[in-house]
């Protein structure tokens, strides 16, 4: 496949699609979108995010002051909600308010819980490092609150297709498609 260099930039990743939530000074909740996030430690389960330019985004400030933040797995019908969590600021306007989003306490921590989201990790923040003009945040998984409808949430066994999450790609959301392979089959056609 011939090549070309293109400059360095953010470019092209497909990305998962998370709302961020925290709870405000005033204990109002707050949820911004984030797609840069992954998970980074195994043991203890832990996860991490970066916010760009995080001096200036209200979710981000207050994950510093609070320590806390929950995790919400976006999927296809919050896809416009999200979208609007993702481009007004919590500085500006009640981002629940607005579009009415349903929400609940998480179960051991402090923090906002989407009751339409069926995968929800509830985080403390362990560590932050600041990189380029962002800050990463490294959060530890305390718990994880997941949709009674999923019949087997165990490594592995979860049903990709029914959580139906949404998948970014710069500038649009995407569902996802048919499974295409399982892990290790490779080794039964190459070792
Ligand atoms: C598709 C999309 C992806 C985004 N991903 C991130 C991200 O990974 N990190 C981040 O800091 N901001 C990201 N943003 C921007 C924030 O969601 C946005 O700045 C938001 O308004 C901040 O809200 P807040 O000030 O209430 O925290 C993204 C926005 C969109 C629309």
């Amino acid at each position: 496949m011939p090549k070309r260099s293109i400059p360095p930039q953010r470019g092209f990743f497909p990305q998962p699609v998370y709302l961020m939530g925290c709870f405000l000074e005033n204990g109002k909740p707050n949820f911004t979108l984030v797609t840069w996030t992954t998970f980074c430690s195994a043991e203890p389960p832990m996860l991490m995010f970066t916010s760009g330019n995080a001096r200036r985004k209200r979710t981000a400030m207050r994950i510093l002051e609070t320590g806390l933040f929950s995790a919400n797995l976006v999927t296809t019908p919050m896809v416009e909600v999200a979208d609007y969590c993702g481009n007004a600021s919590g500085y500006k306007t009640d981002k629940c308010l607005d579009t009415g989003l349903s929400w609940s306490r998480g179960a051991v921590l402090d923090v906002p819980i989407l009751d339409d989201s069926p995968w929800v990790f509830e985080c403390s923040v362990t560590k932050t490092t600041d990189i380029g003009n962002g800050t990463v945040y490294f959060g530890e998984i305390r718990n994880i609150l997941v949709d009674q409808r999923l019949t087997d949430s165990s490594y592995g066994k979860i049903d990709l297709l029914s959580v139906n999450p949404a998948i970014y790609s710069p500038t649009s959301y995407y569902s996802v498609g048919a499974r295409i392979y399982t892990v290790g089959d490779s080794l039964k056609k190459y070792r």
